[in-house]
């Protein structure tokens, strides 16, 4: 596999060197392009992202990504916006579910479902008109970009529990009558039991509930406040992974951002890296790396090997040695 290596900004340059250990641990054949992307690029060089760096991200076969810090300057092209656009990556595949060993805010752990966030369009078409006065951002729902999104969804729903709830906010928003509309009449042609729920009232059910849900389908701003919400219920967002998917393309990075709060200190939590490595391992066929990776993150953090977040005193590099020096016993 030749797999681009993106650290980013931030903590993005801690994660990803440990996740990349757990990745050679596995003695897997993979050839590491490493591109340099992002805010730090910026700020040295002028420019994020080049031309020539999306021509590199698309001749690997998948990319490795850790965060990238996008300042508000309306200058400044967001790296990742830029990235999923040009690479087509539609569907953002956030699953949550709880690690054995730690626990979120519920005392039941009974929970796993997948938020399907729609990547390309909604509030992040990049369509607006910044003034003094008045500012507007302009909200895209398309029938193919909900289609495919939809489809999608019900796929993976058929995979699972068959269970599809579509997220919406109809009542307000007009332009999610489509998406609403396009997501139920995929979900009745492929046999996915559905339902759908408002936005607001679904937020809460979600955290009070999640037992409840299988896979979500929504749109792309509420998929990703929604997911970064979900962090709460399996012990943070040092441990939701995520992929980003498409026709061509595929991209695996951790939910969280550059942390630049904890950033430079070597106590980020790797968790959510590795477990993007592991959803990147499935996506390519290696199924027996990815269940090692799961096993070994287990093991680690049942010893107590795990970053302050979790309430532990271990470095981003302790715990992925750990895991990798787990692994490595297991592959001899
Ligand atoms: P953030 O996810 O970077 O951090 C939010 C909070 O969670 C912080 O307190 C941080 O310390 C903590 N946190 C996040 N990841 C952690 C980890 N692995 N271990 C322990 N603690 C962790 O979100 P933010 O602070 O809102 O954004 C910071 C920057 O990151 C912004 O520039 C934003 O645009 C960018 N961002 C990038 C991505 C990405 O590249 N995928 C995603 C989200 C935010
Ligand atoms: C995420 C991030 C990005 C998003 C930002 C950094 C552009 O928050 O991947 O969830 O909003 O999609
Ligand atoms: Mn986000």
């Amino acid at each position: 596999m030749k797999l681009a290596v993106v650290e980013g900004d931030g903590i993005g340059k801690e994660v990803i060197p440990a996740a990349i250990e757990v990745l050679d641990s596995l003695g897997l054949d993979v050839e590491k392009i490493p591109v340099e992307l992002g805010y730090g690029k910026w700020e040295r060089t002028g420019s994020a992202i080049t031309d020539e760096d999306i021509d590199t991200l698309k001749e690997c076969d998948c990319v490795f990504f850790g965060a990238v810090t996008t300042p508000p300057d309306p200058n400044y092209k967001s790296v990742l916006l830029t990235i999923r656009k040009e690479l087509d990556m539609y569907a953002n595949i956030r699953p949550i579910r709880p690690l054995p060993s730690v626990k979120g805010i519920h005392e039941r752990n009974d929970f796993n479902f997948i938020i399907v966030r729609e990547n390309t369009e909604g509030l992040y078409s990049g369509i607006e008109e910044i003034g003094t006065d008045i500012s507007t951002t302009k909200r895209v729902v398309t029938r193919k970009g909900s289609k495919r999104i939809a489809d999608y969804a019900c796929k993976l729903a058929k995979s699972r529990m068959n269970k599809l709830t579509i997220v919406h906010k109809s009542n307000v928003m007009k332009s999610d009558k489509l998406f609403l509309d396009v997501s139920r009449q995929s979900a009745i042609d492929t046999g996915v039991l559905h339902r759908d729920e408002l936005v607001d009232s679904f937020a809460y059910n979600l955290i009070t509930s999640p037992w409840n849900y299988d896979v979500i389908v929504t749109t792309n701003l509420f998929g990703d406040i929604l997911s970064d919400m979900s962090g709460a219920l399996v012990g943070g967002l040092g441990l939701l992974p995520s992929a980003n998917i498409g026709e061509k393309y595929a991209f695996f990075e951790p939910v969280h951002g550059s942390a630049p709060d904890i950033a430079g200190n070597n106590r980020a939590n790797p968790v959510a890296a590795i477990l993007s490595l592991k959803m990147l391992l499935e996506w390519h066929g290696d199924l027996a790396e990815a269940a090692i990776v799961e096993e070994a993150i287990d093991v680690a953090l049942n010893m107590g090997i795990c970053t302050p977040d979790l309430g532990g005193k271990h470095t981003t590099s302790e715990v992925g040695n750990t895991i990798a020096k787990y692994i490595r016993t297991k592959m001899e």
